[in-house]
C-alpha cells in the first residue's frame, strides 16, 4: 500500500495556494473571455456543465487537474470500478456503478456480478410489472391500488427524488394501476396520515432497509402489520401485502417477508448509492421497467465518461476540482444548489445525504486528523423559489456562496402559456448567475439611481445598501429535457464528484460511522443505560 501523502503536502496544493494568494480579476472582467468560456463548457451523458462563471483561469485549471493527478484520482476510480475494496474501514468494494453497467461485455468488476446484478434487476422489475398491471391482490382476492414505501436515508430519498422527477411521463403513475406513496419519519402523524385514506385489502408496504435493522423503519414496519391486521387482514395472509428490499434477507424472512417478494442489494451498494439496485423498485412501480432502465444507461453513460474522459473534458471531474478550489482555496464553507424544475423538488435533500454523509469526514484513510477542510455543507432548493426567500444572503450576504444551477430546457408543455413559463425560468437563472459573477459597483448603483430620478444626495445615502459585490463563482448544468437518461447521467456525475473530491482530501467516502453513536445511544436509552 503507498504512504498516505496529506493533500496540504502535494506540491501541487502549495501551487494553488500561491496562485489564491495572487491577484485574480473579478469576474465581470474575466466573463467577456470567450476562449476562457469555450474552455470551461464540458459535455456528458446528455449534459452540458458551464464553468464559465467560476472564479478560475486556465492557470488555476491546470493546478487543479494537477492536484487531481498527483493525487491518483483515476487510478483510484480505475479500483473502485475493478472491486478493490476501498471502503477501508467497513472492508468493503464500492460497485454502485455495476449495477448500472451490467449489461457491459467485459466489465472491469466481471462477469459474476454481472449476472448476479441482471438476475436481481430482473426479479423486482417483474414485480414491479405485475403491481402497475393490477395483477397483485391482498387477502380479499381484490388487486393492490397502493403501494407504501418505508425506508430512511438512502432507503427513501433517491426513490422518492426520483419518482417525483419522472413522475410526469407518459407511462408514469398518473394513468397507472397503482398509487404510491413514501414514508420516512417515525412519528406516528407520518403513517397515520398516509394510511387514512387507504384500506388495508388494496395496500401493500415496501419495508426498504439494506441493514433491516434501522429503528425507524423497523417500528413504521410493525405498525404497517397491526393496521394490517386491524384492517381484516387474517395473519397468514400478511405475506400478500408485504415486500422487502435488503442485504440481510435471513432477518427479512424471519420477520415475516416470504422470498419470492424479498429483493436483494448486496454490501458493496452504499445506503446513498443504491437507487440504481432493488432499493429503486418502487421507482420502477412508478415509471416502469423500461424507463427506469433508461436511467440506469443515462448513469452507465456518465461512467464511461467519467473512467474514458481525459482531464480537461471530464465533467464529473472538473466540478469536483471547482469545489475543492472554492472550499479549500477561496475558503466557502457552504455550497448551494438550485435546480430550475418543480420535478426536482427533491433532488437536493438526495445529494445532501450523498455528499454530506460520504465526505462528511475529519479523518484521513490513513487515521491521522485532517487539517485541510472536509466537503461544504450542502443546502438548496427550487431556484425561483430561493430568489425569493434567501439568494439575498448570497447576492450581498458577508459569506461567499457558490451554486450550481441545474436547468432543464424544455418544459413541461401541459398549458397554453407553457413558453411563456418556460422562459420565464430560464431568463431568471441565467439572469442570476451573472447577476451573482457581474454584481453593481457603487458608482454604477449611484447612476441607476440618479437615473431613476432620486436627488445625489438620496442616491448616495442608498447606494451603499444598493450595490452588489458579485464575483460570486456559480456552475450551470443543462440537460435537454428531464428525462429517466438524463436524471440517472445527473446523479451519477455528482456521485462521481463525491468521488473525486474525497480522492483529493485523502478521505474514506463509503462509509458512515458518525451515524452509529446516535443510533446506539438511542437504543441505550430505551433500554435504560447510557450507551456511550
Ligand atoms: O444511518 C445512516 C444510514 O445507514 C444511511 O446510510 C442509510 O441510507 C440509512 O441509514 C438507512 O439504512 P437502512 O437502509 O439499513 O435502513
Amino acid at each position: 500500500m503507498t504512504r498516505f501523502i496529506r493533500p496540504e503536502h502535494r506540491h501541487a496544493w502549495q501551487l494553488l495556494q500561491t496562485l489564491v494568494d495572487g491577484p485574480l480579476p473579478h469576474l465581470r472582467d474575466l466573463l467577456p473571455d470567450t476562449q476562457r468560456h469555450a474552455l470551461l463548457q464540458f459535455h456528458a451523458a446528455g449534459l452540458t456543465l458551464d464553468a464559465s462563471h467560476q472564479r478560475v483561469n486556465m492557470t488555476v485549471m491546470q493546478a487543479l487537474r494537477a492536484l487531481a493527478e498527483a493525487s491518483g484520482v483515476m487510478a483510484q476510480a480505475r479500483a473502485m470500478f475493478r472491486g478493490d475494496a476501498i471502503n477501508s474501514t467497513e472492508n468493503r468494494a464500492v460497485l454502485h456503478v455495476a449495477l448500472r453497467g451490467s449489461d457491459q461485455a467485459d466489465p472491469p468488476w466481471g462477469t459474476e456480478i454481472s449476472l448476479a446484478v441482471s438476475a436481481e434487476l430482473n426479479r423486482y422489475c417483474s414485480f414491479a410489472e405485475q403491481l402497475r398491471a393490477g395483477e397483485c391482490s391482498g387477502f380479499s382476492g381484490e388487486r393492490i391500488t397502493d403501494v407504501v414505501n418505508m425506508g430512511i436515508g438512502g432507503s427513501d430519498l433517491g426513490p422518492r427524488m426520483a419518482t417525483e422527477a419522472l413522475s410526469q411521463l407518459d407511462n408514469a403513475l398518473i394513468a397507472p394501476a397503482v398509487r404510491l406513496h413514501f414514508v420516512s419519519n417515525v412519528d406516528a402523524w407520518s403513517l397515520a396520515t398516509t394510511l387514512a385514506p387507504l384500506h388495508a385489502a388494496l395496500t401493500l408496504f415496501v419495508v426498504q432497509s439494506k441493514t433491516f435493522t434501522t429503528q425507524e423503519t423497523m417500528t413504521l414496519y410493525a405498525s404497517a402489520r397491526r393496521w394490517l391486521l386491524d384492517g381484516g387482514c387474517p395473519p397468514d395472509a400478511l405475506h400478500m401485502h408485504l415486500a422487502a428490499v435488503t442485504s440481510r434477507s435471513a432477518l427479512a424472512h424471519a420477520q415475516g417477508i416470504n422470498a419470492s417478494r424479498c429483493f436483494s442489494l448486496w454490501d458493496w451498494v452504499g445506503g446513498r448509492y443504491s437507487l440504481w439496485s432493488a432499493i429503486g423498485l418502487p421507482l420502477v412501480v412508478a415509471i416502469g421497467r423500461d424507463a427506469y432502465l433508461q436511467m440506469l444507461q443515462g448513469a452507465h453513460a456518465m461512467d464511461r465518461h467519467f473512467i474514458q474522459a481525459p482531464g480537461e473534458h471530464n465533467m464529473p471531474l472538473n466540478l469536483a476540482l471547482l469545489g475543492i478550489w472554492n472550499r479549500n482555496f477561496l475558503g466557502t464553507s457552504t455550497q448551494h444548489i438550485a435546480p430550475y424544475h418543480s420535478a426536482l423538488g427533491k433532488l437536493v435533500a438526495f445529494l445532501q445525504q450523498q455528499d454530506m454523509e460520504s465526505n462528511g469526514k475529519r479523518v484521513h484513510i490513513d487515521g491521522s486528523a485532517c487539517t485541510v477542510a472536509t466537503t461544504p455543507v450542502m443546502w438548496g432548493g427550487l431556484g425561483n423559489d430561493g430568489q425569493h426567500a434567501y439568494f439575498q444572503l448570497i447576492h450581498q450576504g458577508s459569506q461567499m456562496v457558490p451554486i450550481d444551477f441545474i436547468g432543464v430546457r424544455q418544459g413541461h408543455a401541459g398549458l397554453p402559456l407553457s413558453a411563456k413559463h418556460q422562459r420565464v425560468v430560464q431568463l431568471n437563472m441565467q439572469a442570476q448567475a451573472q447577476a451573482l459573477a457581474q454584481g453593481r459597483t457603487g458608482s454604477e448603483t449611484l447612476q441607476v439611481l440618479e437615473a431613476s430620478g432620486l436627488a445625489i444626495d438620496e442616491a448616495q445615502r442608498l447606494a451603499p445598501h444598493r450595490s452588489f459585490p458579485g464575483n460570486i463563482p456559480s456552475s450551470t448544468l443543462w440537460m435537454d429535457s428531464l428525462t429517466p437518461h438524463n436524471l440517472g447521467a445527473l446523479i451519477a456525475l455528482y456521485e462521481h464528484k463525491v468521488f473525486c473530491q474525497a480522492a483529493i482530501w485523502g478521505i474514506n467516502a463509503f462509509d458512515q460511522w458518525g451515524v452509529e453513536l446516535g443510533k446506539s445511544m438511542a437504543l441505550a436509552i430505551e433500554g435504560g443505560s447510557t450507551g456511550a
